[in-house]
């Protein structure tokens, strides 16, 4: 079991790079970071100041201990420097072979007890540690942007972890005060996997003209509690993002009906409105007063908005329950800790009822005849 004696190293200096870095810092670790890009680590390094400096003027630690904290992070120019880390965090470039080439590299520099891990969003853990001539000490763990807030961590063993990696992990990131979740190594894991119909039921309401995305995004806020609307939310994550996670999961689940990518979507990529980040994209962000989000609308109209998706959000975390994707615990944590949803998808299909999800999902089944509509067997069962 690792303790805050030991030296972790997180390579990839970018959003999420950064962010673990800072997380490990304030657990105590001394941290090495590496990027392939120096000016990377010297930006996440002014920007971990920066939000170091901001704690401090908020009252949230003294002086001494931000900078204490900042102490503790080294620049690191080459991997053979590594050598006597305890934990590795990969947070590079979303490529297979480009991970595993680093894992095999890395394998040759650090001690046999080293752990391995990668912070990736969308491969298959097994497939980075089958690169490995000691697969068993590699293990997904999967933060949440920005990483110093959002608590939490999926813990994800590969076919070939060792037992004791697994529980250790995760032992490791409650030490550091996060919330971690095991989950299974399939596709989008839980978060990627349960949040997908958020988005593409909202995208296809708009797609049949049932609603505006004003209308949409009011529904989801206002009758659900979610802090942002979906298309306030692709907007914000960026639609190049958050198309790319759709089709990755839509493809490795060999083509999905459930997970199927929308053209309305993939014509906002194309057209370069990739939201927040590009001025526009299901709303402008040009001018200077920004989209309004709260309009008054009868809650009749709403209603069967949020109907729809809520029910197809928790057809879908039954169906992570029923393949054993995450415990029933672990899914509700996950959406809550990972994604800010207001409630536990799980516990809301309690509250709302059971039948009345499986009533709406098997009318929409009735009227479109298509698999995404179709009930898990958990709803069947329960
Ligand atoms: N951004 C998110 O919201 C998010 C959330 C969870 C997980 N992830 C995953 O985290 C990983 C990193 O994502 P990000 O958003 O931080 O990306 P990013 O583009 O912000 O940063 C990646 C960094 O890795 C560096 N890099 C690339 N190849 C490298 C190599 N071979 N060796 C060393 N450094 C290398 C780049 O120079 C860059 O600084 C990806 O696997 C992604 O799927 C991202």
């Amino acid at each position: 079991m690792l303790n805050a004696q030991d030296k972790v190293t997180v390579i990839g200096a970018g959003t999420m790079g950064m962010g673990i870095a800072h997380v490990a810092a304030i657990a105590g670790h001394e941290v090495y970071l590496y990027d392939r890009d120096p000016k990377a680590i010297q930006k996440a390094l002014e920007k971990i100041q920066y939000f170091l400096n901001r704690s401090v003027e908020k009252g949230r630690m003294d002086d001494a201990q931000a900078k204490a904290i900042f102490g503790k992070l080294y620049a690191i120019e080459n991997l053979e420097s590594v050598s006597d880390s305890r934990l590795i965090v990969e947070a590079i470039v979303e490529n297979l072979e480009i991970k595993q080439d680093l894992f095999q590299k890395l394998e040759g520099i650090v001690a046999d007890d080293c752990i391995l891990a990668s912070n990736t969003s969308s491969l298959s853990i097994s497939a980075i540690a089958g690169g490995l001539k000691n697969p068993s000490r590699f293990i997904g763990l999967h933060f949440f942007n920005p990483a110093p807030l959002m608590k939490l961590v999926e813990v994800i063993p590969a076919v070939q972890t060792d037992e004791a990696i697994k529980s250790s992990s995760f032992q490791l990131m409650e030490n550091w005060g996060k919330l971690p979740v095991y989950a299974k190594d399939t596709p989008g894991f839980i978060v990627n996997r349960v949040a997908r119909p958020f988005y593409s039921e909202a995208l296809r309401i708009l797609e049949e003209g049932l609603a505006n995305e004003l209308t949409i995004d009011t529904a989801m806020k206002e009758i659900g509690g979610f802090k942002m609307g979906p298309f306030q939310l692709m907007d914000f994550i960026g639609h190049d993002v958050n198309f790319k996670v759709t089709e990755t999961v839509w493809k490795s689940f060999y083509h999905e009906p459930r997970y199927k990518p929308s053209f309305t979507q993939k014509n906002l990529v194309a057209a370069g409105y990739l939201g927040k980040k590009s001025g526009k994209g299901f709303y402008d962000y040009t001018s200077d007063t920004p989209p309004d989000q709260q309009m008054k609308i009868e809650r009749a109209i709403l209603q069967p908005l949020f109907d729809r998706i809520i029910a197809l959000l928790i057809n879908e975390a039954c169906d992570a329950a029923f393949w054993g994707v995450g415990s029933e615990e672990a899914i509700d944590t996950a959406m809550q800790y990972g994604v800010n949803y207001p409630k536990g998808l799980l516990a809301w299909g309690k509250e709302i009822g059971w039948d009345k999800i499986k009533n709406t999902l098997n009318e929409l089944h009735t009227i479109y005849r298509e698999e995404r509509y179709r009930p898990s067997p958990y709803l069947i069962k329960v």
